[in-house]
Formats: structure tokens, C-alpha cells, sequence
């Protein structure tokens, strides 16, 4: 086991539907303690910061309009094996993929409107923490 801090983001559509207490509560119960949170309209410049690594795809504009057109929660998650167990529970980006019990799977049906995200490594976890939460990385 290792202790693991991981970078969650409750998209737009998660504000906007009112699932912010279900997807908090989800982790919550699991046993994460709730580092850091904050809620924030995000900026293009933060936004293609966020996803750059998906510039020149074909859905690119629309992702970075999507992530730029509402409220987002970010938050740090802190437990055993965060950064593992909180994609677990967050379920495959595919619509197709992301089974039921998953925050995905219960509760989104598309690949980009898809309400959460994670960070897919420690390495992204540490870039990602620091991006958002400047002033509480290491
Ligand atoms: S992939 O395919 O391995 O790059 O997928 P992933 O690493 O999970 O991240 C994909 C992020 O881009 C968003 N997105 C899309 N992915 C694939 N196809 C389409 N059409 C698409 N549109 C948007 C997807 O929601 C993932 O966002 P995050 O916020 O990282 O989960």
C-alpha cells in the first residue's frame, strides 16, 4: 500500500446536474480524505494547459470549449493507492467501456460530457496537483 495523493476534477456538467455531493460522497465513503478542493470557472489557457497532450485531436476544440463553459470543482484526494482506486471508480472514458457501479458507468453516457476526471499516473497526478493547486505541491 502507498499512501498517494491524486487530482480529481468534477467537470461542468457534474456542477451544472447537481451531482457534486454524489461524486464527493462516492470517494468519501470509499475512505479518501479530501486534501484540497476548490470551484472555479477554468480559462482556455489553464484548460489547454490541462490538455495538452490531446492538442490536434479531432475533438480537441470541443473538449476545451466544454471544460471552459461552466463551474469545475477540483479537488486532491489523499488515501492508499489513489491514483489506481480513484480511475477504478471513476470507469473507462468510453461510454461503451465504463461499467455500472462506476461514476461514469451510473451516471454519463459520452465520451467528452463525461463528468469526472482523474489523473492517470503519479507522474500526471504530482503536474497535475501542482497546476491546479500551485501553492500545496511539492
Ligand atoms: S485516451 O483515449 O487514452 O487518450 O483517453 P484518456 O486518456 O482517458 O483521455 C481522453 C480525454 O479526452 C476527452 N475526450 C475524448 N477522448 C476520446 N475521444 C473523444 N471523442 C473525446 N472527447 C473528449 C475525454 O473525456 C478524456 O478527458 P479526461 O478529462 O482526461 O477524462
Amino acid at each position: 500500500m502507498m499512501l498517494e495523493r491524486t487530482l480529481v476534477l468534477i467537470k461542468p456538467d457534474g456542477v451544472e446536474r447537481g451531482l457534486v455531493g454524489e461524486i464527493i460522497s462516492r470517494f468519501e465513503k470509499k475512505g479518501f480524505k479530501i486534501a484540497e478542493m476548490k470551484m472555479f470557472k477554468m480559462d482556455r489557457a489553464l484548460a489547454e494547459a490541462h490538455y495538452e497532450d490531446h492538442k490536434g485531436r479531432p475533438y480537441y476544440e470541443k473538449l476545451i470549449n466544454y471544460i471552459t463553459s461552466g463551474k469545475t470543482v477540483a479537488m486532491v484526494l489523499e488515501g492508499d493507492n489513489a491514483v489506481e482506486i480513484v480511475r477504478m471508480m471513476i470507469g473507462k472514458t468510453s461510454p461503451l467501456e465504463a461499467l455500472p457501479g462506476t461514476i461514469r458507468g451510473d451516471l454519463a453516457l459520452n465520451v467528452t460530457v463525461n463528468l469526472v476526471h482523474a489523473s492517470d499516473s503519479q507522474e500526471s497526478a504530482k503536474k497535475e496537483i501542482n497546476r491546479f493547486f500551485p501553492s500545496k505541491g511539492e
